[in-house]
């Protein structure tokens, strides 16, 4: 199937994001969220991040004007009726995917192929509650979307050749490059990364280094554009402990407990960037690490 229309429900973060990509990749899109100040913030995230790509050359003003031309906003799932292919990129908790499942289904073809961005719930459960699990697959792209060449893709149990090949066809006309991962707990990035992160928490909690010492380690002694610290934040602390404990829990392995020190943060609220507090305070002009 040639996928032409893409919805994506969800307009937050990495909602935008895939909205943005596809936009510029020339698909139309229709981007869903359940308010309209939603959508706004997330149409304000796909201005700048194009802005940014004007900036850098990375993007023409002719075709940033003509990506934002495809992308149409719409607070219900009726707006996606006519997706060839819709991506489900809204909170990870299921019963909330669940329920949208259930209300978007009956609204779009008996063609249309479901995907979830899902950075871990299982692909077979989540395909299983659908009326299509031949037709659900796995679409996991990582953050910030229209920097990162990635993507995931995860067929569940009963993804069909089709779906696969489609959802492979559509990657590639997003310039991205693929890795496919088994479906089983937090598939391949989030399985080896939230590690890392969850160590590198521990490390501070065991007073081995300070935030700014381990995320110096990580970025000179191993290259990483990011310390892990840092990244955490970017990620989010809540979504970090998320991914740790469906790894610990669906893995039954006490080397995925999520360390308690990012329990206590989650716990504060501090969540990383988008609190504006995590492992850095970013109420100031730099942020200022908070250990
Ligand atoms: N949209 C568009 N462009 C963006 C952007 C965005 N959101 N963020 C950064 N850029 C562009 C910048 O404009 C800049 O472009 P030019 O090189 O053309 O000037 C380029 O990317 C580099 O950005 P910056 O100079 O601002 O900063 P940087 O060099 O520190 O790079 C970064 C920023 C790309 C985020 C880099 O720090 C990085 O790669 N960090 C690691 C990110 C990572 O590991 N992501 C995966 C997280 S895990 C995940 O996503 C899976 C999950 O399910 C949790």
């Amino acid at each position: 199937m040639k996928i032409r229309k893409v919805g994506v429900i969800g307009a937050g973060q990495m909602g935008s994001g895939i909205a943005h990509v596809c936009a510029v990749a020339g698909f139309d899109v229709c981007l869903n969220d359940i308010s309209q100040d939603r959508i706004e913030a997330g149409l304000a995230t796909i201005n700048g991040n194009m802005a940014r790509q004007v900036r850098s050359d990375r993007l023409s003003e002719e075709d940033r004007d003509a990506a934002l031309g495809r992308i149409i906003p719409t607070n219900s799932l009726e707006g996606l009726a006519d997706c060839e292919l819709v991506i489900e990129s809204a909170v990870e908790e299921e019963a909330v995917k669940r329920e949208i499942y259930a209300n978007l289904c009956p609204l779009i073809s008996e063609d249309a192929l479901v995907a979830t961005n899902t950075s871990s719930i299982s692909i077979t459960r989540l395909a299983a509650t659908t009326d299509r699990p031949e037709k659900f697959m796995g679409i996991h792209f990582m953050n910030p979307v229209p920097v990162m060449e990635l993507v995931e893709l995860v067929r569940g149990i009963a993804t069909d050749d089709d779906t696969f090949t489609t959802a492979k066809a559509f990657v590639a006309d997003l310039n991205k490059t693929v890795a496919v991962s088994e479906d089983f707990p937090a598939f391949m990035v989030n399985r080896i990364l939230l590690p890392m992160i969850n160590e590198a928490v521990y490390t501070l909690y065991e007073g081995v280094g300070s935030v700014a010492a381990i995320d110096t380690a990580m970025r000179l002694g191993a290259n990483h554009p990011m310390g892990p610290l840092e990244l955490a934040d970017f990620i989010g602390l809540d979504t970090c402990l998320y991914i740790m404990q469906v790894l610990y829990e669906g893995l039954a392995d006490t080397k995925y407990r999520p360390c308690p020190l990012l329990v206590k943060y989650v716990e504060a609220g501090w969540l990383g960037r988008k609190t504006q507090r995590g492992f850095y305070d970013y109420r100031g002009d730099e942020p200022v690490p908070t250990r």
